[in-house]
């Protein structure tokens, strides 16, 4: 089927994209003989699992239910980290994962029966209160306050029995330079921990499938590690796996005239794309200027009753009309792993474009899963 064909809203992920953005990917593993994970927070569309893991080692999950799926759809590695553990979550992780990362000393040795007896390879998540990002403090996991990896001054002198890995995380959308300084900072106050641990995990927030990046700071950071501690080390990249190979298709439904033309669109800011408001950010629309860029501009918003579920304002050459679609670009990653179905809003089909322009409706959504998570 072709993509203007699709039943709108619909996600629709880019397999030529996806499979660009891993042969990049691969191409660091192997010149550095680093390892990979895909990151499932960003996009766990588990339908292409076993074309991620054709080119990485695998994929890191941010509590049980992603390792879960990991561990059913991917081949590879499972790693986790999650702020804490029940025990019955442990016990099962312990059953599927072969790295886990704690971020606490308490948790850490709460677990310690588990996790040993299972001889599963542990790591501890470490703050190294070096930010390397202004404007959004709630993705900066060094920001003061942040409940996010353990403090220097809380660490012991040596790991823990039993530790293996130290886990890092700091970096959101960005190049190999502030990898490199975070590196260079964590070698200066946590250097002791990496002579003796055997892996590393340098988290994600790596833009790395972006047009620009500095692949060859990235692989020098990496080689300058595993030369001078001999660890393994782990990248653990959401949004650069699926970065700009998504699409959300949808469809004008009607124009509300206020102050300026607002087109009422089968897709909700809060519903689908809900980084748009949370971050904030204004995402790209396929043939979408400026406002004032081009002839009419028009605001995009949803059908919700949430007044804040715009957008953004976007010019186009032409007045849009009632059932034109648009197409907002850069949607796979979260998007549908954050989506929801406020307003009783039907949640938008997955569908994948093949390598030859194929579209394939991998997945269409109805009543029931509104129900089924209600009671
Ligand atoms: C611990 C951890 N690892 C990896 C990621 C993935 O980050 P990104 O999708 O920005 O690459 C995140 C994102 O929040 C994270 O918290």
């Amino acid at each position: 089927m072709k993509a203007t064909e699709l039943q709108t809203p619909v996600y629709l992920v880019d397999e030529k994209r996806i499979e660009e953005n891993l042969r990049i990917l691969h191409g660091v593993e192997e010149r550095t003989g680093c390892h990979i994970l895909l990151a499932q927070k960003a996009f766990s569309m588990f339908r292409i699992y076993p074309l991620i893991s054709k080119y990485i080692s695998g994929a890191t999950a941010s509590g049980l239910f992603e390792a879960r799926l990991a561990q059913e759809e991917m081949q590879g590695e499972n790693h986790v980290f999650c702020p804490a553990y029940t025990t019955a979550e442990m016990q099962e992780i312990c059953g599927i994962c072969d790295h886990i990362s704690f971020n606490s000393m308490r948790q850490l040795e709460l677990h310690r029966p588990i996790w040993e007896k299972a001889g599963v390879s542990v790591g501890i998540r470490i703050n190294p209160e070096f930010s390397t990002q202004d404007g959004h403090e709630i993705y900066d996991p060094c920001a003061p306050g942040s409940r996010l990896g353990v403090l220097k001054k809380d660490l012991p002198p040596h790991l823990p029995k039993g530790v293996q890995g130290i886990h890092f995380h700091t970096l959101c959308e960005q190049d190999a330079e502030p990898l490199a300084d975070t590196v260079a900072s964590v070698e200066e106050n946590f250097g002791n921990y990496l002579n003796e641990a055997k892996w590393v995990n340098l988290g994600g927030g790596h833009h790395i499938t972006k047009p620009g990046y500095n692949i060859e700071l990235l692989e020098k950071t990496i080689r300058h590690l595993r030369d001078t501690y001999d660890v393994e080390v782990y990248l653990e990249p959401g949004e650069a796996i699926a970065l700009n190979a998504g699409y959300l298709y949808t469809k004008v439904m009607d124009i509300v005239e206020n102050t300026l033309p607002i087109l009422i669109l089968d897709a909700s800011a809060a519903c689908h794309m809900p980084d748009v408001l949370e971050m904030p950010y204004r995402p790209p629309l396929f043939n979408g200027g400026e406002p004032g860029e081009k002839a009419v501009t028009c605001r995009l918003a949803s059908r919700t009753c949430l007044a804040g579920d715009v957008i953004g304002d976007y010019s186009f050459d032409r007045m849009p009309e009632i059932g034109d679609t648009l197409i907002f670009e850069d949607m796979a990653i979260y998007s549908m792993v954050k989506n929801n179905t406020f307003n009783g809003m039907p949640l938008p089909d997955i569908a994948l474009m093949h390598v030859d322009g194929n579209c394939e409706v991998v997945r269409q959504f109805g009543y029931d899963d509104f129900k089924c998570r209600l009671s």
